[in-house]
């Protein structure tokens, strides 16, 4: 019996003492690190948006593609504590819009060939090219004064980088700033850029995706932020007027065709809110089971403390030909479906 009654102590002591070290170790964990954030199910326009990890998301002026069930959101980086003489894009995935898991700085560069001093480098925009299967970055590239007017190309075998610096042009010989990207249903990619002197161009990419070939059209508005939808069999291009970080009434027009013609462009809200504090950058069209929703992907620019800079995503309203940006507040997306809710109106 005495046998019996030491062989169990010395078992439960051996099994008690891993079970106190883990709760030991657990109780510290829980006093210093962070909590994991809850999930998100609700977009909340114009706060700060958390990725998985709890930060504020960086990747301003974006543009994002859809690799099979992944998201992947590409923009400026302009987190506090960056080295200055470098210029950043980050990445994030997703598969529902709303979570975003930050997968690295895909590119951090020093100024390219000549170009010297400070320099920008904004509005990164991928496209994936099946044939050569290679992820194709343009961005604006530009100095300080915006005089250079070009886009840079980077390129990656994979969506999360790192992509490598190739070169830098005027596409079609014209001057470029704001840059958008554009795929249409057929998988068409097309570059929307803006040159001051002419218009806004929606332009097509060679077979490699590494230059810009054809200019499907020349819309004679002076406009940034250049976006372009194709919804119902009406493309639809939403931009902003050219007052630098300063948000301004963002406008659309309508066209049966990219290469148009194109309406007069009207406002997109209330001239007066000046689309909401935002600036327009993507639309994002999600084909659910149920129904359509094309999102528009705004920037809330912060010039002075960009890394807080915000963003304003809302579904869309289209009715007979014309499109609205609602009044800003909570909403939800099925990703499925791709049906919208608005939490605060049961
Ligand atoms: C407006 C553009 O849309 C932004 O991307 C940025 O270039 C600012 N101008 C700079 O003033």
């Amino acid at each position: 019996m005495a046998i019996i009654f030491k062989i169990r102590t010395s078992r439960n002591r051996l099994l008690i003492l891993p079970i106190l070290c883990f709760a030991v170790l657990n109780y510290t964990e829980a006093q210093t690190s962070p909590r994991q954030p809850a999930k998100l199910d609700t977009f909340r326009p114009g706060e700060v948006w958390p990725d998985v990890d709890g930060n504020h998301i960086q990747a301003h002026g974006g543009g994002i593609i859809k690799i099979r069930k992944t998201y992947y959101w590409y923009g400026e980086q302009r987190g506090k504590d960056l080295d200055p003489q470098y210029r950043y894009v980050s990445c994030y995935s997703s598969k529902d819009l709303l979570n975003w898991k930050f997968m690295g700085n895909v590119v951090k560069m020093l100024p390219p060939d000549s170009l010297t001093g400070r320099w920008v480098l904004e509005r990164p925009k991928v496209f994936y090219n099946a044939t050569t299967k290679k992820y194709v970055m343009y961005f604006h590239i530009d100095d300080r004064q915006y005089k250079v007017a070009q886009v840079g190309i980077a390129v990656s075998d994979k969506p999360d980088g790192e992509f490598s610096y190739v070169k830098r042009f005027r596409p079609l010989g014209q001057e470029s700033r704001d840059i958008g990207q554009f795929i249409d249903d057929d998988g068409t990619p097309y570059l929307v850029f803006e040159d001051r002197p002419n218009g806004f161009h929606i332009a097509g990419l060679s077979d490699d995706y590494m230059d810009v070939v054809k200019d499907m059209t020349l819309v004679k508005a002076h406009m940034e932020g250049g976006a372009i939808v194709n919804y119902e069999g009406l493309y639809y291009s939403i931009g902003s007027g050219l007052t630098g970080w300063k948000p301004n009434p963002n406008k659309y027009s309508t066209a049966p065709t990219l290469e148009g013609p194109w309406t007069e462009f009207k406002d997109i809200a209330p001239p007066e809110a000046n689309t909401y504090g935002s600036q327009s950058t993507m639309l994002i069209k999600v084909v659910g089971t149920k129904k359509t929703t094309v999102i528009y992907m705004g920037d809330m620019w912060k010039p002075s403390t960009q890394w807080d800079s915000r963003y304003l995503w809302m579904p869309l309203e289209f009715i007979d030909g014309k499109l609205r940006l609602p009044q800003p507040r909570p909403w939800k997306l099925n990703i499925k479906t791709g049906e919208v809710t608005f939490p605060d109106e049961k």
